[in-house]
């Protein structure tokens, strides 16, 4: 390693010890500051890494560059949590060296011990990471025989290069227990490739997929692949692949189909898009490793940002947090077909610190208003309407609302839409690609509507009809006082279930904890 890379280690390591928290009450308290989603104490932040399940602990790795707030040499910082909702930062795990800077990429637990790095009763983590030098990318790999501690580079990196591709990153692998390999899947600029390996040191290509599939309006970046049961059934059980796109827009899409171990068939039509996110701030997705068989989840996290935008938002001496930890559902929808459905983990609820309002059965009408004007920092809205009894024109609620504006947020019933609307908030125009309103089409437009919002100091989550429909977004706005409003225009709407929660700040100190 050059010397430079080791002064580095050297000031980070005595900065940081295991567990710090530091006792100071503006800790985690600034203005735009996450209160429960994952954000750095300090630096800059984009995709996660390493997602890792091993040992009664979720790892959570994200690209890093500690001494600005912008995009530089990444190294991999570390936080880990045993509920998916509270991280415990650790020190940087991995730092540039020679081979290149460390790019995004993936950790398993090696199980069976087909790499060899295993010395001790704790099984290994195997990190599989690109390094990016001078615009040469490359795959190689790290390793960890103490809970994802400390971290040796392997010697004979890197274990994978093909010079002839210039966008050549981001491995996420598994073990495929049918063909027993690993499988690594990697973004190559406009498809993705698949390769395998008996030790996860040498890799063999076997297929890749996607040139004339799907949205190319970027480059794609941050694959990942899983056997997903449709609905539970483990008898109906079909492949996902998720990737995300980075261009002049910047979003996620997936793919429903086939995987034999060499390579990915899809089973819709190739011109066919099917986004993850209507909002625009969710990006790099990708799912934890090794989760348990009892617990059976597909988990996921992704960065909530844009890159068109990314390096221009509000920032305080960190820039960058990651979104709420979602569940992946496959399900059938009536009208639709197969979707790839995100719930928030029911891990969240435990932060739910006070019931700020809670009514059922009862016209919007009755109401009397008696939730507009509540000022609330951190909070989330479960709301279910009736539409088969309701006769509003459009319904919903403003947020962020104080004298120079406010984010719309809700459901237009007569064009059977839902949406975000970020215009009305006055900073939001000085910042390119801020003011705008995104929308979905409502799968189901009779029946019950159901909207779940989380909302966060810097951003909205909001999860349509237990997730049919998903939008995440970032919302700056200047005010430091910001009511709620229920509004519905038009006619009247029959409310079956309305509740408020305020929420906790994850990021306690010590002596208030
Ligand atoms: C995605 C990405 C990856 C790359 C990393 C670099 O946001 O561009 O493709 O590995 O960020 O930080």
């Amino acid at each position: 390693m050059s010397s430079f890379y080791l002064v580095l280690e050297k000031m980070y390591t005595s900065r940081y010890t295991e567990g710090s928290i530091k006792m100071r009450s503006e800790y985690y308290n600034e203005r735009y500051r996450p209160q429960y989603h994952f954000s750095p104490e300090y630096g800059w932040m984009n995709d996660p890494n390493g997602l890792v399940y091993y040992d009664g602990e979720y790892h959570l790795f994200y690209q890093f560059y500690p001494l600005g707030i912008v995009h530089g040499p990444m190294h991999w910082g570390h936080a880990v949590s045993t509920d998916l909702l509270r991280w415990n930062h650790l020190p940087i795990a991995m730092y540039p060296d020679d081979v290149g800077f460390m790019f995004s990429g993936c950790v398993v637990v090696d199980e069976h011990n087909t790499s060899g790095f295993q010395h001790g009763k704790e099984k290994t983590l195997v990190a599989v990471f690109t390094q990016e030098n001078n615009g040469r990318q490359v795959q190689s790999i790290a390793y960890s025989n103490d809970r994802g501690r400390t971290w040796e580079k392997y010697s004979g990196n890197p274990v994978l290069e093909r010079p002839e591709f210039r966008d050549f990153r981001d491995p996420k692998v598994f073990w495929h227990s049918e063909t027993e390999k690993w499988i690594m899947v990697l973004a190559v600029k406009d498809r993705v490739h698949f390769y395998n390996s008996p030790n996860l040191k040498e890799w063999e290509f076997t297929g890749e997929f996607g040139s004339s599939d799907g949205s190319h309006d970027g480059v794609w970046e941050c694959p990942d692949l899983f056997e997903m049961m449709v609905d539970g059934d483990k008898n109906n059980k079909k492949w996902v692949l998720t990737v995300s796109i980075n261009g002049k827009l910047s979003g996620m899409q997936y793919f429903i189909g086939k995987f034999d171990g060499n390579t990915f068939v899809n089973e819709n039509p190739s011109e066919e898009v099917r986004w993850i996110d209507s909002g625009k701030d969710f990006y790099a997705a990708v799912s934890w490793s090794d989760i348990p068989a009892a617990d059976g989840r597909r988990l996921w996290i992704g960065w909530m940002n844009c890159w068109p935008y990314a390096e221009k938002i509000p920032a305080g001496k960190w820039r960058g947090n990651m979104s709420i930890v979602r569940e992946l559902v496959l399900s059938k929808i009536d009208g639709f077909g197969l979707k790839l459905v995100q719930k928030p983990v029911s891990e969240l609820e435990s932060i739910r610190k006070g019931e700020i309002i809670s009514v059922r059965d009862v016209w919007y009408s009755a109401l009397d208003n008696a939730i507009s004007g509540l000022m609330l920092d951190t909070y989330e809205i479960l709301l279910e309407i009736d539409m088969s009894k309701s006769n509003s024109d459009q319904l919903g609620f403003k947020l962020f609302r104080d004298e120079d504006g406010y984010v719309d947020v809700g459901v237009d019933v007569s064009k059977g839409k839902v949406f975000i609307d970020r215009r009305h908030i006055a900073c939001h125009h000085k910042m390119e690609g801020f003011a705008e309103r995104h929308e979905a089409g409502l799968i189901r437009k009779d029946g019950i509507i159901k909207l779940h919002i989380y909302v966060d100091r810097a951003s909205l989550e909001m999860f349509v009809n237990e997730g049919e429909n998903v939008f995440t977004e970032l919302i700056f706005s200047e005010s430091d006082s910001r009511s709620i409003e229920f509004y519905c225009t038009e006619g009247d709407a029959y409310i079956k279930s309305l509740t408020i929660y305020s929420l906790d700040s994850i990021w306690k100190c010590p002596e208030k904890a």
